[in-house]
């Protein structure tokens, strides 16, 4: 396929923006948080446009979604592309959404062409990718993949209780499909990049190499409620007091492994929340990251420590739960020289790297060849409604993806 092939980036400018006004915010960002009524409705949009271009639309029972292109050989395994749908609770308008409408876009050009591939192509979008609401994140891809068994999956909970399986059936995504053994040759997520290195750089394209760890914990502390007026403070068993120097601590364990360890403190639940009230209990999620496994390990051992002598000294019961881990991955050599020849046939400015950010690419890794393609962000912001991308950097990943696809899927 020659180079000149490009996508139709005013088609997938177009349905970016559409997709932005589903859960839009007013600072500009989404809103639409997994299995909301907004996922829903990104949902129905994005299904709306498969079925337009053509392609078979299924459902699998944790709500995965995927559209196939037949191939001419349809009993070929599939080259599969996407990310998620789902966002952050103040997203962007482009964090997963880009994924999924660039890997329908790559279709809708070989539709516009009239191409038809050997392997068929599978695009996808993936349930729960952010875990905002039910954490773990990546629930989806991790249940497609057979890291998390269906049950385990299904009954991850909001803070209210309602579970991944009551929602999945209350927006009509419960899916009849069994999850996991499609056929696929090899599968690529498209992203940007969340972090500010190829701005820094001027470099259009990522050949993403891997992903960093990640751990996820909540931490615990238990003290007494009492009084805010009479109880002296020397006479307190004040939970906060306790996680004010458990936090300090671990941002210091953090600087020993400065500059890639990443510490953060994302939300808080104070018990019973009453400003008179001494709390009786504080959880303080804890999101640890880094590139290698065995610092992942020992920060796990150091933090576990901090927290036994803080809240020990303090009379403080303090308890430390995993949510989550996700060792460091690497992904498929063969992949990444596919992008990098996209790349390269497109004149685009590339660079290797690995991320910092989690994505479904990450479990995909486990199962078959995977590969991730970057795009530039604006100042590195995302996780932010003001989070921006280059029109033409968009385009331009849009393109990489569609010559990976067809190198795949044209053996
Ligand atoms: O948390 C992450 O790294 C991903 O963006 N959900
Ligand atoms: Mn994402
Ligand atoms: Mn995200």
């Amino acid at each position: 396929m020659s180079q000149d092939l490009h996508i139709n980036g005013e088609r997938l400018l177009k349905r970016l923006t559409d997709m932005a006004q589903i859960g839009a915010t007013p600072k500009g960002g989404v809103c639409r948080v997994a299995l909301s009524d907004e996922d829903k409705a990104g949902r129905d949009l994005f299904i709306q446009w498969c079925q337009g271009a053509g392609c078979t639309v299924t459902v699998d029972k944790i709500g995965n979604i995927f559209a196939r292109r037949a191939g001419i050989k349809d009993d070929l395994p599939a080259i599969m592309a996407g990310s998620h749908l789902d966002s952050q609770p103040t997203g962007g308008k482009f964090d997963g959404v880009y994924g999924v409408l660039a890997a329908l876009e790559a279709i809708e050009t070989l539709n516009d062409e009239g191409s038809s591939t050997s392997h068929p192509v599978e695009i996808v979008s993936w349930t729960n990718e952010e875990g905002a609401r039910f954490a773990p994140g990546l629930t989806g891809s991790g249940v497609y993949a057979g890291v998390f068994d269906l049950e385990h999956g299904l009954s991850r909970a909001d803070k209210n209780g309602l579970t991944i399986g009551e929602e999945l059936q209350r927006i009509g995504y419960a899916g009849e499909a069994p999850v996991g053994s499609r056929p696929v040759k090899a599968a690529f997520e498209i992203h940007i990049e969340q972090g500010p290195i190829l701005e820094a750089e001027g470099i259009t394209i990522g050949v993403v190499s891997g992903v960093q760890g990640m751990r996820w914990y909540d931490l615990i502390f238990e003290g007494q409620e009492a009084h805010a007026g009479t109880t002296p403070m020397e006479r307190r068993r004040d939970p906060v007091a306790s996680a004010i120097r458990v936090l300090q601590r671990i941002y210091e364990l953090n600087e020993k492994h400065a500059p890639e360890g990443r510490a953060t403190f994302g939300d808080f639940k104070v018990e019973p929340g009453s400003r008179n009230t001494v709390p009786g209990r504080l959880m303080v999620t804890l999101d640890y990251r880094h590139p290698d496994a065995a610092v992942l390990e020992a920060v796990d051992g150091e933090m576990r420590s901090i927290m036994e002598r803080e809240c020990r000294a303090a009379g403080i019961e303090g308890r430390v739960e995993e949510i989550w881990h996700m060792p460091p991955v690497s992904f498929a050599p063969e992949c990444m020289s596919a992008v990098q020849r996209a790349a390269d046939k497109l004149g685009y400015a590339s660079m290797e790297m690995n991320s910092g950010a989690g994505h479904d690419a990450m479990y995909l890794a486990q199962i078959v060849p995977t590969g991730m393609i970057f795009v530039p962000c604006e100042n590195g912001l995302s996780h932010n409604e003001l989070e921006n991308t280059q029109p033409e950097d968009l385009v331009a990943g849009g393109d990489v993806l569609l010559h990976t696809i067809l190198e795949l899927a044209n053996p």
